[in-house]
């Protein structure tokens, strides 16, 4: 009998019952997932006023998201750059380095990782509009546990890096801090 402490800081026991002949009971996956410092840089205040940035801290190892911002002009045209950074020795490139039409994903979402990403915080958020844009966007208490991270992902501290254009012009840059560890138990 194996007892894990997961992600949500609970006490949960995995039972896996008769695969195949077998009967097994053990693990799975306990993993943990926290975010640690959210940033919201070189707003241009002409474009975005931003009410709200932070994370909040609900349990010892859980904490939430927060953005509250209003749009102050209409973005009909929207660049996004996304890129991951994963700590080593500072902050490095890690993977991903994507750069998206967010008018046209809001349309109709495309990019596989993007896609990935919008569905974990989508339903915390009133993304649910398509550009032209104008007014309040916000993603309130968001937050994950380990199991409900979509790929394999080494642990570490990891950086996701939006900086968000209209044309060229830089609306604001976001700053995502997580750290992740896996088969945590
Ligand atoms: C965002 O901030 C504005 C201005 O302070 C406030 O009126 C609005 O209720 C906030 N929205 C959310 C979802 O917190
Ligand atoms: C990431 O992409 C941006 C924009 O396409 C580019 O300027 C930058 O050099 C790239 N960074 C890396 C590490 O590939
Ligand atoms: C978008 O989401 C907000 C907040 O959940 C909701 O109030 C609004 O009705 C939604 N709008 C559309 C077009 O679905």
């Amino acid at each position: 009998m194996a007892f894990c402490t997961m992600g949500t800081g609970s006490k949960v026991v995995h039972i896996i019952l008769g695969l195949y002949f077998s009967l097994e009971i053990g693990c799975i996956n306990a993993s943990r997932f926290k975010f640690s410092n959210f940033v919201c840089d070189s707003a241009d205040t002409n474009w975005i006023l931003v009410h709200t940035c932070r994370l909040k801290a609900i349990r010892r190892d859980r904490t939430t998201l927060s953005f509250n911002g209003t749009v102050q002009k209409v973005v009909s045209n929207l660049r996004v750059h996304a890129q991951i950074f994963k700590r080593g020795n500072g902050f490095k490139p890690w993977l991903y380095n994507i750069t998206f039409d967010g008018c046209r994903f809001l349309r109709k979402p495309y990019e596989a990782p993007v896609i990935l990403v919008f569905k974990l915080f989508k339903k915390h958020s009133n993304f649910n509009f398509t550009c032209p844009f104008l007014g309040p966007v916000y993603v309130t208490g968001f937050h994950l546990i380990g199991e409900q991270i979509p790929v394999p992902l080494p642990s570490g501290e990891y950086l996701i890096l939006i900086k968000w254009y209209t044309g060229k012009l830089l609306i604001i840059s976001t700053g995502i801090y997580f750290s992740f560890e896996e088969n945590f138990s």
